[in-house]
Formats: structure tokens, sequence, C-alpha cells
């Protein structure tokens, strides 16, 4: 359709132009060539353009030359080569203008000669007045003129052309019969005014006797009589002339003027030629020789002639003017006849447009529609796309939640369950290292133990995890020859396995395998494989364990491979195995955390872990990089406390750690916890060893502190009013009770994270659950070191200069003391009634503060101090040969026999003889 009305617009468009090209019949060209330009062959012209009129299929093309026949040769040349359809020729000159019209013919042209010929008879046709018989015409009359005697001078037209030669032989053929007529002068002028006039003079000039002159046209006719004039002769002498043109001062004019005696009509046929040639042309018949007719114009009748002949110019003018106006006409008709097709080409075009743009407007319409249907179809598909979306985000973000909320519950719960556990695992830890319980009994023990273990490991990882979620599980990089701790591990797996019956299989390449690892992280990566692996092997299957190195992106890796015999895992199973909680057999025991833990840990270590699943096997690969490129990489020397893992052994079940003494001062520990449970369990741990003295929170704590000789403080972190932390920071920061060692208890991570952020100054912190010969050990190996420090006290009387195998911190203040006491003591040393109160006053204490402080850190009291102080003086004055006497009251003492017996009880010898031995040597 629209294809259709596309060509019917094109035709619209074209429609003028076709329809203008219809009324344009073919054109006929014809060449018109004339030999002169003068009065006669204008009228010649203007005959034959107006014939044309009449055949507006021809079109005449007219060069003129003048007399110039090379000039002539020219033009017919250009006219054949620009394939006219005719020509019409007058021929300057007869011979040499032959060969170019022949040539014209011969190429098919049909060639019209006018009023002269050529020397062939290869021309079509002919149209002029016979010049022979004009010629011999007007012999007669100049015999009549004469009365057949006389002198005739001729002047001739152009030599070579043939009306010339045709007239002078016609001429000459009638007076050649007259004896008495003479023709005494005879002369070629070319045609022209002004040569006649010349050939006239010279004539005249020879004296010539002439009677009549014969010019073969009017114009050198003219030119005879001005010769003639010039010398009064024209009275004399008659002149005859050619032509007989009607226009002013023309042939007739000079007839009726008396210059002409008469002329010949000597007709253009410019109308007859033309006639002639569209006959041609058209093919219609014609005559070879169209002879126009010629007449006598004298005194008779030249006035009626040049009357008719202006008749009909005026006629002609009129027809002309008339032809114009028709033209004028014609073209306004063309003009508005084109308007016309314009105008129904706008309106067919118009009317087409309006259809097609009606016909688009309804396809638009119907697309438009269709359109619509559709974007509301799809619009209504996003709509519930959109909707199937939200309500899947919605979805993921509760299922997200839920995780969340479980994973924050299970925490909480397994922050929870700690504390309850440890008080499961320390009374067992100590019934299991009673030597007096049966086998029975400590088979019992042990699995309860190991159950225990079992729980708390899965709290462990529940916990893990959620620092991991947290981003806070960095981990403890270390250059670690795994090969080796996989073959610990393998020792407790293998017997597990061995018992549920499944063949354990571990191999491993000759590579080294010293690599950056956390070696706790790769711990549980291990073991949970492998604890996977055993509880999906079924009975009397196999666990293949293959390690070896391999190159994994151009880096050097630890390829681990566990394989375990059981049931394929689906696609679906193999997509989730990692995902926390997931688990593939919801009849299997466990959280579904041990994975995803696992894989975790692996992307820790920058390592990749997949699985695959066919014929009834199960493989777990996974990739470690051999060097640690992780940022979380970082080698930290933190002192995390290393649980024993869940396929652990016993632990700390050495009898001999425990004191079965009681001495005499027991030693007091401050348990502060705010869980009564925990205080008895603490107490039950302790009390066998220590005297216990409790508190329920930090401020009793410190409360109790202050006012009692405490030697060592044992506290949970977590408490109400002053917590474990800060109550550390508060008995370090006073200096009655700085010297007091703090073990703090912490029941999370997070508790050693907040400790090691405040610089709290424990002394030592363990993890809850913690084991009870661990916390025993620990307090002991404080009190020791504190025993070496008062060791070295004693010896030194200085806390200064510790020696490095006492692994504790002397707490500045004690230090400084210590020093301003000994000053104080030398600076008085002479005064034997030093007074402890007044010492303590100086340095800021109370009696009592004073003696439990120099007691803790020296386990002497101030005087016994005091004491030591002037005996250690007493022995450099000893040493200067200074008498007993002298020496016991300048140090202090009030008599020489107290002085003697505290020297021995303190020296273990008397000082004349420490005086005697010093001396001596
Ligand atoms: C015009 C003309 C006439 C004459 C004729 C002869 O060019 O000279 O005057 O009659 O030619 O061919």
């Amino acid at each position: 359709m629209q294809l259709g009305l596309k060509s019917l617009f094109i035709i619209t468009l074209l429609l003028p132009i076709l329809i203008a090209c219809k009324s344009d019949k073919k054109q006929f060209i014809i060449g018109v060539s004339q030999c002169s330009q003068d009065e006669w062959r204008n009228k010649m012209n203007i005959e034959m353009q107006h014939e044309s009129l009449l055949h507006p299929e021809a079109k005449l093309i007219i060069k003129s030359v003048s007399d110039d026949t090379e000039k002539q040769i020219q033009d017919i040349e250009q006219f054949i080569s620009d394939s006219v359809d005719l020509l019409i020729v007058t021929p300057n000159k007869a011979a040499p203008l032959t060969p170019v019209i022949e040539k014209a013919f011969k190429a098919g042209i049909p060639v019209v000669l006018v009023d002269r010929k050529i020397l062939s008879d290869n021309y079509t046709a002919f149209v002029g007045a016979d010049n022979y018989e004009i010629g011999q015409e007007v012999g007669n009359y100049i015999v009549s003129v004469l009365k057949e005697k006389g002198n005739v001078a001729e002047i001739e037209g152009l030599d070579g052309s043939t009306s010339a030669l045709e007239r002078h032989q016609g001429f000459f053929s009638v007076i050649s019969k007259y004896p008495n007529i003479n023709l005494v002068y005879r002369e070629d002028a070319a045609w022209l005014k002004d040569v006649g006039e010349t050939k006239m003079t010279q004539a005249l000039s020879k004296n010539i006797q002439i009677d009549v002159v014969y010019a073969q046209n009017d114009r050198m006719a003219k030119g005879a009589y001005h010769a003639a004039q010039q010398i009064g002769l024209e009275d004399k002498i008659k002149f005859i002339g050619i032509d007989g043109l009607a226009e002013p001062d023309e042939g007739i004019d000079m007839v009726l003027s008396g210059k002409l005696e008469a002329t010949f009509l000597y007709p253009t046929g410019g109308d007859k030629a033309v006639q002639a040639a569209m006959n041609i042309l058209q093919n219609r018949p014609f005559e070879k020789n169209t002879i126009l007719h010629t007449a006598l114009i004298d005194k008779s009748n030249a006035k009626i002639i040049k009357l008719q002949t202006s008749e009909i110019t005026s006629l002609q003018k009129k027809m002309d003017s008339m032809n114009k106006q028709i033209d004028n006409y014609l073209d306004k008709y063309a003009l508005q006849r084109n308007i016309l097709y314009l105008i129904c080409s706008v309106v067919v075009l118009t009317v087409l447009l309006l259809v097609w743009i009606f016909v688009s407007y309804r396809a638009k319409n119907r697309l438009n529609r269709e359109l619509s249907k559709r974007n509301a179809e799809i619009n209504n598909q996003n709509e519930i796309l959109q909707q199937q979306k939200s309500q899947l985000i919605h979805l993921s973000e509760k299922l997200e939640e839920a995780t969340h909320v479980k994973l924050v519950f299970f925490t909480n719960i397994s922050h929870e369950f700690r504390t309850p556990l440890t008080l499961i695992a320390g009374p067992l830890e100590t019934l299991l290292s009673d030597s007096e319980i049966t086998p029975e009994q400590k088979r019992l023990l042990s699995l309860m133990r190991r159950n225990v273990n079992i729980l708390l490991n899965l709290i462990d990882q529940i916990i893990e995890f959620r620092r991991i979620e947290n981003g806070k599980h960095s981990l403890k990089i270390g250059k670690h020859n795994l090969v080796e701790y996989f073959l610990d591990w393998n020792m407790s797996f293998a017997e597990v396995a061995h018992k549920k019956g499944v063949e354990f299989k571990y191999e491993n390449d000759y590579s080294d395998y010293l690599m950056d690892v956390d070696l706790e992280k790769m711990e549980r990566i291990y073991l949970n494989l492998l604890s996977n692996a055993i509880k999906y092997t079924p009975k009397g299957g196999y666990i293949h364990i293959y390690l070896n190195k391999e190159q994994k992106d151009n880096i050097p890796h630890m390829h681990l491979r566990v394989a375990n015999q059981g049931k394929a895992l689906t696609e679906e199973q193999i997509h989730n195995i990692f995902e926390r909680f997931y688990k593939v057999d919801s009849h299997v025991a466990g959280a579904g955390i041990g994975l995803a833990l696992t894989k975790a840990f692996v992307d820790m270590h920058g390592g990749t872990i997949t699985t695959e699943s066919k014929d009834n096997e199960v493989l777990f690969s996974v990739y470690i990089p051999f060097y640690n490129q992780t940022e979380a990489g970082i080698n930290t020397n933190n002192t995390t406390v290393l649980r024993p893992s869940f396929i652990g052994q016993d632990y700390f079940s050495d009898q001999s750690m425990r004191h079965t003494e009681m001495s005499e001062n027991k030693i007091k520990i401050l348990v502060v916890d705010d869980n009564q449970d925990v205080r008895n369990y603490l107490h039950t741990i302790l009390s066998s060893h220590y005297d216990i003295v409790e508190a329920e929170d930090g401020e009793v704590g410190f409360y109790k502190a202050i006012n009692q000789p405490i030697d060592i403080v044992v506290s949970d972190v977590i408490m109400p009013k002053i917590d474990g932390i800060a109550l550390c920071q508060k008995l370090k920061e006073d200096p009655t009770t700085c010297h007091i060692p703090v073990i703090l208890l912490t029941a999370s991570s997070q508790d050693e994270e907040r400790i090691k952020g405040f610089e709290s100054g424990a002394d030592a912190y363990i993890a809850k659950p913690f084991n009870p010969n661990m916390l025993v050990i620990r307090v002991r190996k404080i009190l020791e070191n504190r025993q070496k420090l008062v060791t070295h006290f004693n010896q030194h009387l200085t806390l200064s200069d510790v020696e490095p195998n006492i692994e504790i911190l002397v707490n500045p203040m004690d230090e400084k003391l210590i020093t301003k006491f000994n000053t104080h003591i030398y600076e008085n040393i002479t005064n034997s009634n030093l007074n402890v109160e007044d010492i303590g006053r100086e340095l800021g204490f109370s009696r009592a503060q004073l003696y439990r402080k120099l007691k803790a850190i020296t386990n002497q009291s101030p005087n016994e101090l005091i004491r030591n102080i002037r005996l250690r003086f007493s022995q450099e004055l000893l040493k200067q040969q200074r008498t007993i006497t002298e020496i016991a009251y300048e140090s202090g003492f009030t008599s020489v026999s107290y002085y003697s017996k505290c020297y021995k009880d303190h020296f273990k010898e008397t000082p004349s003889d420490f005086q005697n031995r010093y001396l001596r040597n």
C-alpha cells in the first residue's frame, strides 16, 4: 500500500513535466547559409522566419557572411557537424561551394538552393527566379528603349555566382541580335553599390559614350547613377537595375524618382524556400525547381506596385503584431496550462498526502494500541517481578535477620553456657585428679569430661563464628611445619575412626610443609573436616586423606583432600554445604556451623575450599597458600589462651601440684565474683591451700583489700558496680594495695580485648572455663615469684635490681616506699626511739597499713625491718675496728647485750666473731 502511494506521489510530481514533454513535437533544425547581408537578403530572411512560424516543429538557424566564400564554407561545415535536418543555401560563388554542398547532400542532409546555384546536381531542390530569362527581358527592354541603336555598359554581379553569369548570358543572347547595339563596357562590381560607382567612374573617365547602363542589381545601378551624377551625366544616361525592392530608397523608389529607367522584380522567395524545406522534411511531394516570376517595373507601374507592396508590407506588419500577440497568448496559455497542471498536481498530491496521512495515522493508531497493550503487559509483568523481588528481598532480609538473631542468640546462650560448663568441667577435673576414685568412676567421669568438651567446642565455634562475622577474628600467623601437626592430629582421630570401624588412611608427598599459618585455625580446619567425614561415613567405610604441594596461580599451595565414603551429595547440598546452620542430613548431630567456620578460616588464609561428590564418595578439597598474603595475616604474639581441643587429653592431672601442708600464716586470696556458684567453686579449688576471702563485686572486693592483708586477688571481669578491670586498676593505683597480684577470670574473648584496652595491670588472666589445676598453678607461680622478691629484698634490703628469674613486675610505688623507708631509718639510725607510727605518717600510711604493706612486700614487720637495717649498718661499722659497745649505740640499740643477741639471731654469729673474722682476712 505504502509503495503504491509512493509511486503515485512520484508520478504526480512528474506529471507537469510529462505533459510538457508530450506537447513538444520533434524539432527540425534548418540551417540557413546566406552569402550576403543586404536589404534583399534581409527581406528573404524575414520571409523565411514568417513562414517558419507556420511550422512550429521547425527551427531556423540563419548564418550570414558578407560575400566571404571561405567563411560560408566554414558555416556549412559547422551545420553538417551539428547534424542539421536540412540546409537552405545561397552559394556566394558556385565553384568553391559545390564540394561542401555535395558533402552535406551525400551525408543525407537535404539541401535547398536559393537564388544562386552550384556546379552540380547534388542538391535537393532549387527555389529562385530564372536569371537567364531576366537577362533576356532586360535585353529586350534596352533594345526597345534604344530603339535598337545605342551603347550599353553592363555592370555585372559577382564573378563566379550563377545569377551574374546567367543574367549576362540572357541579356547578351538578346542584344547580340542587334548590330547597332553595342556592349561598350562590361565590368564585375560584385553586387556592391560602391564597386558599381567606381566601375562607372572608370568607364566615364575613358570617355566612352554610354546610353544605357545595365546594372545586374539595383544597388550597383545606384552606384553607377551616383558616378554619372558626379559629372553631370545622370540625365544623359538611362540606368536599368534588377531586384525591385519596395523599401524606401530602393529600386521602386529609384524608378519613381527617375534615377532608374526601370528595374526588374527579382523575388526573394524566402517563404517558398521554407515551404519546400518543410515538404522535404515531412516527406511531402516537392518541386525540384521552384521558379519564381519576374516583372518589369517602370514609371507606368512603379507607383501601383509600390502601393501594393506597402499594403502587403503593412499587412505583413499587422500579421507580425498579430503573430506576436498570438505568441503572447500562446505563452500565457502555456503558462496558465502549466499553472493548471501544477495546481492539479498539487491537488492530486495533497489528496494523496491526505490519504497517506490517513492510512499512516490509522496504522500508527493500530501500532500504538498494540504497543500500549504490550506495554501494559510488560508493566504488569514488571510489577509482578518487582513484587516478587521485594518479597524475595524481604524474605532474604528476614532470613538474614533470623540467621543473625539465631547467631546472636546462640552466642549469648553460649556465653551463658560457659559458666555452668566451667562449674561442671572444674569439679570434673578435681574429681578425676583424685587418686582414690575407682576405674569405673574414672571412666564415667572421662565420658562426662569428653561430652563437656564437645559442648565447649560447639560453644567456641559459635562464638568464633560470630567474631568472624563481626570482623574481629585476626590470624595469628606463625611458621609451622604442618605435616608434623597433621600426624599429631591424626593420632587422636585415628582412634575414633578405628572405634567406629572406619578405615582411616593418610598420605602426604615428601614436600616441605613449613608454612605461614594460624596453627589453631589450621587445627580447626583439619579436625572439622575429619569430624565431618567421620559423621557421614558409614560403618566399614573409609576416610582417605591426601596432602600434596601444588602450584596454583603460580603460587605454592598446600592441597589437602579429605575423601570419605558416604551418600553422594546433591547439587543443592554442594551449593549450600558451607552455609551456616546448613545440615546435609538433619538426623546427624551438629549445629551446621563447623563447615561454615572451616570455610571462613580457609578464606582468612587466602585459600579455597570446594566439595565434589560422586559414586558414594564426598571429597573436600582445600588449597592454602604456603606464604600468607592476606591483610588479616598479622603476626600477633598476643597471649590468647589456647583452650584444649575437643579431642584433647587430660591436662594437668598431676597430684603433686597440690599443696597438702597448711601453713601457719595461711596466704589470703580474695575471690571476687558476683556468681555465688563460681565463688563456691573457686573456694573449693583454692581453700585447701589458702585462706579465702570472698567479695560479691569490685566495690566490696576493693574495701576488703584495703582493710585486710590480702596476698592475691582472683576476680571475675563482668560484675556489677565496679567490674574486674576497674577493681584491678584501683588496686594497682593505691599505694596500700598496689603490691597485690591480680588474676582476672575472663568469660569471653571480648573481655580479653577490654582488659588489653584498659591496661589494667593484671598480673594474669585465665579464660573461662578454666582448668582448676591451671588456676592453682598460676596462683602458686605468682606467690612463688613474690616469695623470690622477698628473698631478694632480705638479701639486699631493696626492691631494685630484681633478678630476671623473678617473673614479677615490682610496682614503682613499692620500690619508692622501700627507698623512702630505708632513707628515713639511715638518717635516724642512732635514734633508738624510732616510732613506726611516725614513720608511717611520714610515708602516708597508718600503722596497720604500713605493717601490712611491709609484711606483704618484705615479709617483715616495720620493727623487724628497722632492726635489720640497724644490724646491717652495724656490720659496716664492725669492719672499721670500732668497739662493739660503740657500734651498738651508734646503730640505735639500747643495750650491747640486746644488740649482740639480735646480731647473732640474724647473722648466725656474734658481732665480735664477725669482726675478728673480717679483720683477720
Ligand atoms: C542580393 C543580390 C541581389 C541580386 C542577387 C543575385 O544579394 O545581389 O541584389 O539580385 O543577389 O544573386
